[in-house]
């Protein structure tokens, strides 16, 4: 099994996003100790935004793209191959101002890429990053599960099953800014949640 832990949270020894994603992964490694492990950090490594020079870079054809072009497809042909690899992908994700991180977002341009990760056939389009079982740790200071007001699952559901990610576990910490109380009950369920769907 290959495991493939994404974090975006922009905080490091802190995160909680980034301690849950990490213990499911400590739980699926300790399950099946032959698993290899791969972290890409977001903010250590931060991805490019989309812009004028990289749609240039990825609509112009391999052997006509000059050396810039090249590299800057590259970035993203990396991403590409580490979803492609993973059986299990682990995320967490922070939500900042009802939505996912900048760094996430950009991840998410990078691997979405027609012909390679989805393509349109005729019945519409298919998802090419097929047979993955997908992990999001949600972290919140506040709580918004289930409300219009978190824009984050109904895009994530969306982006990933439309590449072909179906099998998802959700894990929610909610309500991390409204007091210590209010916060270790959101960590404890938390844990619980974990406990479920790794046992689903
Ligand atoms: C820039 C920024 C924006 C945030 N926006 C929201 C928000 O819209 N809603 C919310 O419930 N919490 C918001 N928070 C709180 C974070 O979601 C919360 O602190 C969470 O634990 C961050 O994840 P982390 O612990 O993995 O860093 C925000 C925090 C930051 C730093």
């Amino acid at each position: 099994m290959k495991i493939l832990q994404i974090t975006s949270s922009a905080r490091r020894d802190a995160s909680h996003s980034t301690r849950l994603a990490s213990h499911i992964v400590q739980r699926l490694r300790n399950a099946d100790p032959e698993a290899t492990f791969t972290v890409r950090d977001l903010n250590l490594t931060p991805h490019p935004v989309i812009d004028e020079i990289a749609l240039g870079a990825l609509f112009t054809p391999a052997e006509q793209r000059t050396p810039e072009q090249a590299a800057r497809v590259a970035l993203d042909d990396a991403l590409i191959t580490e979803i492609q690899a993973a059986d299990v992908v682990v995320l967490g994700v922070p939500m900042y101002n009802f939505g996912v991180p900048a760094s996430l977002k950009n991840w998410i341009d990078a691997i979405s890429r027609v012909g390679v990760t989805f393509r349109y056939t005729e019945k519409g389009p298919e998802g090419l990053l097929k047979g993955k079982k997908v992990y999001v740790a949600l972290t919140r200071g506040g709580k918004y599960r289930n409300s219009p007001a978190d824009t984050q699952v109904p895009y994530l559901k969306t982006v990933f099953n439309f590449l072909g990610l179906t099998h998802i576990s959700l894990v929610y910490a909610e309500g991390l800014a409204m007091g210590a109380d209010a916060e270790q009950t959101a960590i404890a369920s938390a844990y619980e949640q974990i406990d479920e769907a790794l046992a689903a």
